[in-house]
């Protein structure tokens, strides 16, 4: 699919515009609340295929769950878009909870099978174009001891996968990974995970959740240290669910064998894809102006707020008080952004690593602001679903923007006032980050931009075009 983006020639508005829930969130509530012992109640997962992935590999590890109104949950793309085919139970599995007619179409409904109660699968665990969903499953399973082999779309099978099956062989879990560390990851019989201290040369919340999962099965204190303090979602997470988790400095441990009890939680809204409309309203002509309420700010993942603020934007944060009681309660605030001027900004270090996910978004902003803008600290870019780095660079330059690409980073020289973009062919590179940032730079263009494989915002954001058509974008979608 093509979407063609016109330039915005009127103001951006929309009140009260919900975002989709928070995917690192939604994951890690799916995933664990499957090794927890009873039903747990999701509501507002993200609805993107990610997410999707985890709910269809859990499916397949015999773990009930249902969406919420009771409908399947649809194959992610990448996993074909011919339509749905239900994943293959294993055989006796526990079965499906009951339909609850006050939740809907991104509620779910988990029947818990406790830490022991995965059953392997019959076939390949497709996690679509979802690391999360990968690298979180790994730790899992290496724990459980259920062999499965995973796989991915070819995106994900160009990643680095030796950043998690490493540490967990180093605990004792028996892990292949395909040619040059990537998908397929097997995790084999015959290990069995021991407690154990990591210490990973990437801060990456992936590795770490990989490691604190597989150290709920172990007899004792598995610690995980990393360079800096990565996301902390799946330490609040399981915090909520009664696990003890201590936090020292950028080393978290967990001590095991952990029973997790089962969640009743509302996913935030998702800053990430928040961070797109925020852009959208901040490039936008004069009189533009969004709100957003109900958004996800957790400090290790709110980098991109720090870094508008760099950028000498304006943003309004009204912080809510937490959003569920208890130890594993994570931040939520109403953010509303209008049309400004921004300037260049230097963007760095824990900065960069709290907004990592926002690095395209904040190029494209980079690229519209007056002065330049320099993102360094951001290599972990280039092994995302694309280069991001590259990408960026190569989208922009397609655009007019003048970038030099840093290895690790980019160096955009920001024309700033009027409307330095031309519009220009961009492919998303299988990137749903990639599409999506190029949208909001074509608004902001001198003509229209078309984006080849737009399909691919539904991995994070699904209905994206539509909602910016109906805040006053001028968007076709096209075959
Ligand atoms: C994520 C962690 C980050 C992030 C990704 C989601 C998570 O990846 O980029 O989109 O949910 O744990 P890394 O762990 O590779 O840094």
């Amino acid at each position: 699919m093509k979407a063609r983006v016109h330039p915005l020639r009127r103001p951006l508005r929309g009140q009260a515009v919900r975002v989709p829930g928070d995917k690192s969130i939604s994951h890690r509530a799916l995933l664990f609340s499957a090794l927890a012992e009873g039903e747990s109640r999701i509501a507002g997962l993200a609805p993107g295929g990610d997410v999707r992935s985890s709910a269809r590999c859990l499916a397949q590890l015999g773990v009930p769950l249902l969406r919420g109104d009771g409908t399947p949950w649809a194959a992610p793309p990448g996993a074909g878009r011919e339509g749905f085919s239900p994943p293959a139970r294993p055989a006796g599995s526990p079965a499906l909870p009951e339909r609850d007619p006050d939740m809907g179409p991104d509620d779910a409904v988990v029947h818990g099978v406790g830490m022991r109660g995965l059953r392997a699968p019959v076939s390949d665990l497709d996690c679509g174009n979802s690391g999360t969903t990968l690298r979180l499953l790994c730790g899992i399973l290496a724990g459980a001891e259920v062999p499965a082999t995973l796989v991915g779309d070819a995106s994900l099978s160009r990643r680095p996968m030796e950043r998690v099956a490493a540490p967990l062989r180093q605990l004792g879990a028996r892990v292949r990974t395909g040619a040059s560390g990537r998908p397929p990851v097997t995790i084999e019989p015959g290990g069995r995970i021991r407690a154990g201290a990591i210490a990973s040369e990437v801060a990456s919340a992936q590795v770490k959740s990989a490691v604190l999962l597989a150290g709920l099965f172990a007899e004792g204190e598995t610690t995980f240290t990393e360079p800096a303090r990565s996301r902390d979602h799946t330490e609040r997470l399981l915090r909520q669910m009664g696990v003890k988790v201590a936090t020292r400095g950028t080393t978290v441990a967990v001590r095991g064998p952990a029973r997790l009890s089962p969640i009743a939680l509302e996913v935030p809204g998702d800053l990430s894809s928040a961070a797109f409309l925020l852009a959208a309203a901040l490039i936008s002509p004069e009189g533009s102006s969004i709100a957003l309420p109900h958004v996800g700010v957790n400090p290790t993942r709110a980098g991109f707020l720090d870094a508008l603020t760099h950028l000498g934007a304006r943003i309004q944060l009204d912080l809510k008080r937490e959003a569920q009681a208890g130890p594993g309660g994570e931040p939520v605030g109403d953010l509303s952004a209008t049309a400004q001027r921004l300037r260049g900004a230097e963007l760095d270090g824990d900065l960069v690593l709290r907004a990592i996910d926002e690095v395209p978004i904040l190029a494209v902003l980079g690229a519209l602001a007056g002065g330049t803008t320099v993102i360094r600290g951001a290599a972990e870019l280039r092994v995302k679903e694309s280069d991001r780095l590259a990408q960026m660079a190569q989208g922009l330059r397609a655009m007019g923007a003048q970038v030099e690409e840093l290895s690790d980073g980019l160096r955009i020289a920001g024309a700033g006032g009027g409307r330095p973009l031309h519009g220009a062919e961009i492919d998303s590179a299988h990137d749903h980050r990639i599409a999506l940032a190029f949208t909001v730079a074509a608004l902001a263009a001198d003509s229209p931009t078309v984006i080849s494989g737009a399909e691919w915002a539904d991995v994070s954001f699904p209905g994206f075009f539509e909602l910016l058509r109906s805040l006053g974008a001028e968007v076709e979608l096209l075959p």
